[in-house]
């Protein structure tokens, strides 16, 4: 099969997948993302030999598993160990008060390929023994999810994991595994990983103590971002904290429920 790589991606073909990435994942994407597009989604035409937009949409649309490869290649995962450190101490202080018998649940929502879910468990797991705490990690994107699985990283990504933190928790590999690490098995066996959409309430997982939903915000316009609030707050217990990215904000959200503690984290108030 020859691999197309000049196909015209008109106006009319453009409005539709904005119409179906908003409609699935709520993000918006606006015009200056049309040629990222564009090329993300070449490699689906080439998968199936297509030389037109129009066909492969047609596909798209009428076919979840496709659609859902559609949002794999369109969602951005950008992701490293330990961003934005003065969460990870936020949460070593929170971590350090909770009381011999308790348990911890930990859900980092839009986790991608895994380093935040795994940065959290590395926290937890040094200060609170491997049986009394769980994270939870979740992600749309199903590519993502397959990689966060595995635990298994380029060796550069573990520039950010403290000297202690890899001795406990990261193997390096070895022979045609030597550019990689490994996140260890028993660090592996409390982080679980499914599929969640955001625009969705997730009434099956039960309530957490802190909810990590970072560099994902970014992506919504204040409508959905005040849907995606208020429903990953119905996950959280009450005096659970909610943390999102430094770099976004809760400016035009009007959620009663959420009490500003410190920069970009939230405590849950009862009403
Ligand atoms: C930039 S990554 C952030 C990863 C991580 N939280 C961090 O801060 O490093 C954003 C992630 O949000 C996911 N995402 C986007 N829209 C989503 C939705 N509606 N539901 C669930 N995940 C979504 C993407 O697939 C992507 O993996």
């Amino acid at each position: 099969m020859s691999i197309v790589n000049d196909i015209t991606l008109y106006d009319s073909e453009f409005v539709l997948i904005q119409k179906l990435i908003f409609k699935n994942v709520g993000i918006t994407l606006d015009e200056s993302k049309k040629s990222l597009v564009k090329n993300r989604l070449m490699k689906r035409l080439n998968f199936y030999g297509l030389s037109k937009f129009s066909d492969y949409l047609r596909i798209a649309q009428f076919n979840r598993d496709e659609a859902s490869e559609m949002i794999n290649q369109i969602t951005t995962n950008e992701t490293y160990f330990f961003r934005e450190q003065v969460h990870f101490d936020f949460l070593q202080d929170i971590v350090k008060q909770v009381k011999a018998d308790e348990m911890l649940r930990v859900w980092s929502a839009a986790t991608s390929l895994g380093a935040e879910a795994y940065s959290i468990a590395m926290v937890l797991d040094s200060i609170l023994g491997d049986s009394r705490y769980e994270v939870f990690a979740t992600d749309i994107n199903t590519e993502v999810l397959q990689i966060a699985k595995k635990g298994c990283y380029p060796l550069s990504w573990a520039d950010k994991i403290s000297n202690a933190y890899k001795q406990s928790y990261c193997l390096k590999g070895k022979n045609q595994y030597d550019k990689q690490f490994l996140i260890n098995h028993e660090l592996q066996k409390n982080v679980y990983f499914s599929q969640a959409n955001l625009l969705e309430v997730q009434s099956e997982i039960g309530r957490f103590d802190i909810i990590f939903l970072r560099n994902v915000l970014i992506y919504f316009n204040d409508e959905i971002k005040a849907l995606v609030i208020e429903n990953v707050i119905k996950n959280l217990k009450n005096s659970g904290y909610l943390i999102i990215s430094l770099t976004e904000n809760l400016r035009n959200i009007n959620n009663r429920m959420l009490k500003q503690v410190d920069t970009s984290i939230y405590q849950k108030v009862q009403i």
